[in-house]
């Protein structure tokens, strides 16, 4: 009689234990999914819209790709911002806004300085191969090409965009 309760007791503790792994290895993945290094997409398109809200409202939002990541660190956090003072932005928008400059921009080169415009910035030239912009490089200048540029799409040209080009000698 013992024993078999023994056995029993056994049994539902080695249940126990399983269910225990599977929940773990669960939990484990699920954790995995949730990797701030690893936002899902509807996470990232959740920033970039805040982006916009936040930092699109007095000129057109600076598209991630545009600039370094090591620039959005720094830009994202200081209340000091080209001459004006900035609202702090708040934590659950910080939450949001971070994981998607820094997905979809790249860290400078070791000894490389860190640009904070887009006329210094190689990651902003390597995205206009061939394309000559007038400088200085201001953020007026960008819808001029890019109509659709307010809502972050860079990708949508203005059909006849070649005539805002800077002419240059034959
Ligand atoms: C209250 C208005 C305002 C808000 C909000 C604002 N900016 Fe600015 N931003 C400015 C002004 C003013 C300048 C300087 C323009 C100049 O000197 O050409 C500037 C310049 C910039 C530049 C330099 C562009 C260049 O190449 O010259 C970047 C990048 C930038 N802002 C990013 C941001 C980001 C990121 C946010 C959100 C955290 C943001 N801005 C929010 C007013 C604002
Ligand atoms: C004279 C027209 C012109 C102006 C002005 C211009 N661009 Fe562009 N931009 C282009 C063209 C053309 C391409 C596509 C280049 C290619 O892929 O060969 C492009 C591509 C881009 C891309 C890459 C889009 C993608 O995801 O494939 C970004 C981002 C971008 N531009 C941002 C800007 C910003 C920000 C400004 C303003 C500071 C600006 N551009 C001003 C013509 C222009």
């Amino acid at each position: 009689m013992k024993q078999r309760w023994q056995r029993r007791w056994l049994w539902s503790l080695g249940l126990v234990l399983s269910v225990c792994s599977i929940l773990g290895w669960g939990l484990g993945a699920w954790s995995q999914g949730a990797d701030p290094a690893q936002p899902s997409l509807g996470r990232l398109r959740l920033g970039a819209e805040l982006y916009v809200q936040r930092c699109g409202s007095c000129h057109l939002p600076v598209p991630a790709q545009t600039l370094s990541t090591d620039t959005w660190r720094v830009l994202i956090q200081d209340i000091n911002h080209y001459g004006i003072q900035l609202q702090p932005l708040p934590k659950l928008d910080f939450n949001l806004i971070w994981p998607y400059l820094r997905t979809y921009s790249r860290p400078i080169r070791p000894g490389e300085t860190v640009p904070y415009r887009l006329g210094q910035s190689r990651f902003f030239r390597i995205l206009h191969p061939g394309v000559e912009l007038s400088q200085p490089i201001g953020l007026g200048s960008c819808k001029s090409c890019h109509p659709a540029a307010q809502q972050l799409d860079y990708i949508t040209l203005v059909p006849n965009w070649q005539q805002f080009l800077t002419p240059t000698a034959p």
